[in-house]
């Protein structure tokens, strides 16, 4: 029996070879297709492999009558209609373990970049701008970085900046005093962690309870000058109470790496010079890419060839 996977975001060549070498697997690479195209064409395939630009949606679901796995080339499904996929007898895999060092390096370099404005003064310098006075920055050493859920990427975070000596601080419903002390960092309540961090990074999914975490009045409990960092999911923060809490001055700057709504472009706070901001790019290294693409392969070969998956 020949089985019909369709692959709707870009995803690692290499990361999809066992697919390729995979004989009763037909391949169909179709990157371009617009949502309503995408709806005309499920119906053919029996696995569909998307990152997170494919909006899987209750709509694309319900046509989708041979369908019986979707594969998440990444951590984060909510680009996926998870009820109506279950309704609809569908399974989901996601590969939860493949990218998380380099999600939590771009964290890192994040963090280094707006703290030290490199950014800013790397543009100011392509446009022939030599301004050492402008582009004073703090160190990290002995400030308090808030972390805001701290699974697979939070916790790697949190050793990252034990090494770059700052003091970590975190609140995750699942953390209890006793992890936290056992991992060298202070456990605290969202209030806490708020009111007591110098630079605050969100690392939770986004879910209804996640939903605009950070909103005016999660501004309004923390330090002056403090620094928000997301390479998490676009909604976590909520980026108006943001774009003014920049203006009130209250904090003192801000690295996205993730929007509300993608692509982010033409947004006011981009007009801000506090705000740095890459295109989605945590997970975009060689290494994790692959990782992704081979461990959703694998499992979507072994679902539709009678084995468990691993969800790896
Ligand atoms: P994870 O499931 O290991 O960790 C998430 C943590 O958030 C868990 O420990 C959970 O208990 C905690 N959490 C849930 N609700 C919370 C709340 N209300 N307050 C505080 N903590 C809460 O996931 P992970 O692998 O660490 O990834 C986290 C998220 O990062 C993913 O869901 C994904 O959206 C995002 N991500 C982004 C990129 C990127 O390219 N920027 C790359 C990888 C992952
Ligand atoms: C994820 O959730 O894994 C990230 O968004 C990475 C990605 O798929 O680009």
């Amino acid at each position: 029996m020949t089985f019909n996977i369709l692959i709707a975001d870009p995803l690692s060549e290499d990361g999809i070879q066992p697919l390729q070498d995979s004989e009763n697997m037909n391949l169909v690479i179709d990157t371009t297709s617009s949502p309503e195209e995408l709806k005309h064409k499920i119906g053919e395939f029996d696995a569909l492999l998307v990152r997170s630009q494919t909006k899987v949606t209750r709509e694309l679901i319900q046509e989708a009558r041979n369908l019986k796995i979707i594969g998440r080339a990444g951590v984060g499904v909510d680009n996926i209609d998870l009820d109506a996929a279950t309704e609809h007898g569908v399974i989901v895999v996601n590969a939860p373990n493949g990218n998380t060092n380099s999600a939590a390096e771009h964290t890192m370099a994040m963090i280094m970049a707006l703290s030290r404005k490199i950014p800013q003064a790397f543009l100011a310098l392509k446009n022939n701008q030599w301004d050492r006075k402008k582009y004073v920055g703090v160190e990290l050493k002995d400030k308090t970085l808030g972390i805001v859920g701290l699974g697979r990427i939070g916790a790697e975070v949190a050793s990252r900046a034990k090494g770059q000596r700052m003091n970590v601080m975190a609140y995750d419903p699942f953390l209890t005093e006793e992890k936290a002390e056992e991992m060298g960092i202070r456990y605290g309540t969202l209030e806490e962690v708020l009111a007591a961090a110098d630079f605050i990074t969100v690392h939770t999914p986004l879910m209804k309870e996640t939903r605009h975490l950070i909103d005016s009045e999660a501004f309004s409990l923390m330090k002056p000058g403090v620094q928000i960092i997301n390479c998490a999911r676009g909604g976590i923060i909520d980026e108006d109470a943001l774009y003014e809490a920049i203006l009130s001055k209250k904090v003192a700057g801000a690295a996205m790496d993730v929007f509300e709504k993608e692509p982010f472009l033409d947004h006011k706070l981009l007009t801000l010079p506090e705000v740095i901001a890459t295109p989605h790019l945590g997970a975009s290294t060689v290494e994790a890419q692959e990782n992704v693409a081979i461990d959703v392969s694998k499992d979507v070969i072994r679902f539709l060839t009678g084995e468990l998956v691993q969800n790896p």
